[in-house]
């Protein structure tokens, strides 16, 4: 996985900084390229002749190279690496990561990268534990960098370590989950669905629901950091919402039978879908041409059935390929999944019930239980991109 990666390998002022030559030795024996910054308090632990003997390259650290004041480059490091790993990262740098205080060439290298930060905390437990630093950690990881749990091995979610710097092998096996999970999905088509449907009454008005997209969006970010090319097909959902990632293709839509035609031309060609818009099971079997006026009587909207995408795929699905419906319920939930499991012939369903706090709609978490055929596995409230981890994982499982 680390085969042909470029890896800039940041070092700080940290009695740590010995392991970071355990560190480059691993990452050069699994085929990786390391070229290292140091920062001026890192090599007061370690000279830059012992680094750059073992990555072959001279190590960066000053603006300017002191033999013939040629300019190093911060933005052409940000463009050329696969990846960015502080290790040891000490609290004073992180504090100058979290806030672009850039007075030395690790920060600003930093600030140009391009690639995925991952960083190794290395300090002693009182200084880890100090609200400043865990409150920079919180904020690196707002900025999307990966932070090397201490005493795990693993990406933090949550902020629990014990401040010893990581063990270089993990450090280096955190990278390489992380190159191996992007490519899981190279190569692969993924056909998601996100976001209501509009479904038109006049000129003015519609029937709608309260899906804002999230969940949809944070599957098709995490298909796409897995390298899948991804056609993310949308409902009406707000301005701020953005597919980031080049590997998706956003195909807007209003009503349920455009969100339906769209998925019946693309599906033939995917691998998998994941039908998570919340589409309008009716709509008005007339749209007024006027906005309608009030006449002070009672209106009476007739609406007809909506074609059901997720059945349509269902029928349509060949064996090489996958389909993976949501549930959203208020009541009888499992029941309910299970049944719209059968009838929809999908691989596996995902259930978000109203009944839980910080589920379905709107929020910035959910909370869901995977059904199967012949399993379940409830999950405790997360993030929706950390529930779209989840879901994708199970994803990767059954796809054919
Ligand atoms: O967008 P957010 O604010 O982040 O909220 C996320 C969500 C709550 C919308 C999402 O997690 C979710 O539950 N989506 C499915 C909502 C829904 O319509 O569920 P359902 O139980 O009514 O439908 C069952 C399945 O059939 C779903 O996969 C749905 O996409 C699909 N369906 C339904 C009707 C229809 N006409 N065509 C369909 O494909």
């Amino acid at each position: 996985m680390l085969k042909g990666k470029k890896i800039v390998l940041g070092i700080t002022g940290s009695i740590a900084a010995y392991k970071s030559c355990l560190i480059i030795r691993q990452l050069i024996k699994k085929g990786a390229e390391v070229q290292v910054v140091i920062t001026p308090a890192g090599k007061e632990f370690i000279t830059p002749i012992t680094l750059s003997a073992l990555t072959s390259k001279p190590v960066i650290s000053e603006f300017f190279s002191q033999r013939d004041g040629t300019w190093h480059s911060h933005v052409d490091l940000g463009l050329w690496a696969d990846a960015m790993l502080i290790a040891p990262a000490t609290a004073s740098t992180i504090g100058k990561m979290a806030n672009g205080i850039a007075d030395n060439m690790l920060i600003t290298i930093y600030l140009s990268m391009k690639a995925p930060v991952f960083v190794a905390p290395a300090m002693d437990l009182d200084m880890y534990a100090h609200p400043s630093t865990q409150q920079n950690l919180k904020t690196l990881q707002s900025y999307g960098n990966h932070i090397i749990e201490p005493g795990t091995g693993f990406l933090a979610s949550k902020l629990e370590g014990k401040g010893r710097m990581e063990e270089p092998e993990n450090i280096v096996a955190a990278l390489e989950r992380f190159f191996a999970q992007q490519e899981s999905l190279k190569g692969k088509k993924v056909l998601i669905t996100a976001g209501p449907t509009y479904e038109k009454i006049d000129p003015v008005r519609f029937i709608g629901n309260y899906s804002s997209g999230k969940m949809g969006f944070a599957l098709a970010e995490e298909c796409a950091a897995r390298g899948a090319e991804v056609a993310l097909v949308c409902g009406p959902v707000s301005a701020t919402m953005q597919a980031k990632h080049p590997n998706i293709q956003r195909i807007d839509v209003e009503s349920a039978r455009e969100m339906y035609e769209e998925c019946l031309r693309l599906y033939p060609s995917m691998d998998s879908a994941i039908l998570c818009a919340a589409v309008a099971d009716f709509t008005p079997c007339d749209v007024a041409s006027q906005k309608i006026k009030r006449t002070g009587d009672e209106m009476i909207l007739h609406l007809k059935p909506n074609p059901d995408i997720a059945a349509s795929l269902g029928q349509l699905k060949k064996e090489s390929q996958t389909l993976v419906g949501f549930a959203l319920e208020t009541n009888d939930e499992e029941t309910n999944a299970q049944s719209k499991l059968k009838k929809k012939n999908f691989d596996f369903i995902v259930l978000n019930s109203l009944r839980d706090a910080g589920a379905g709609f709107q929020t910035e978490t959910n909370k869901i239980t995977i059904i199967t055929a012949d399993d379940k596995t409830e999950f405790p409230l997360k993030s929706k991109p950390e529930v779209a981890v989840d879901i994708i994982n199970q994803m990767e499982a059954v796809m054919r």
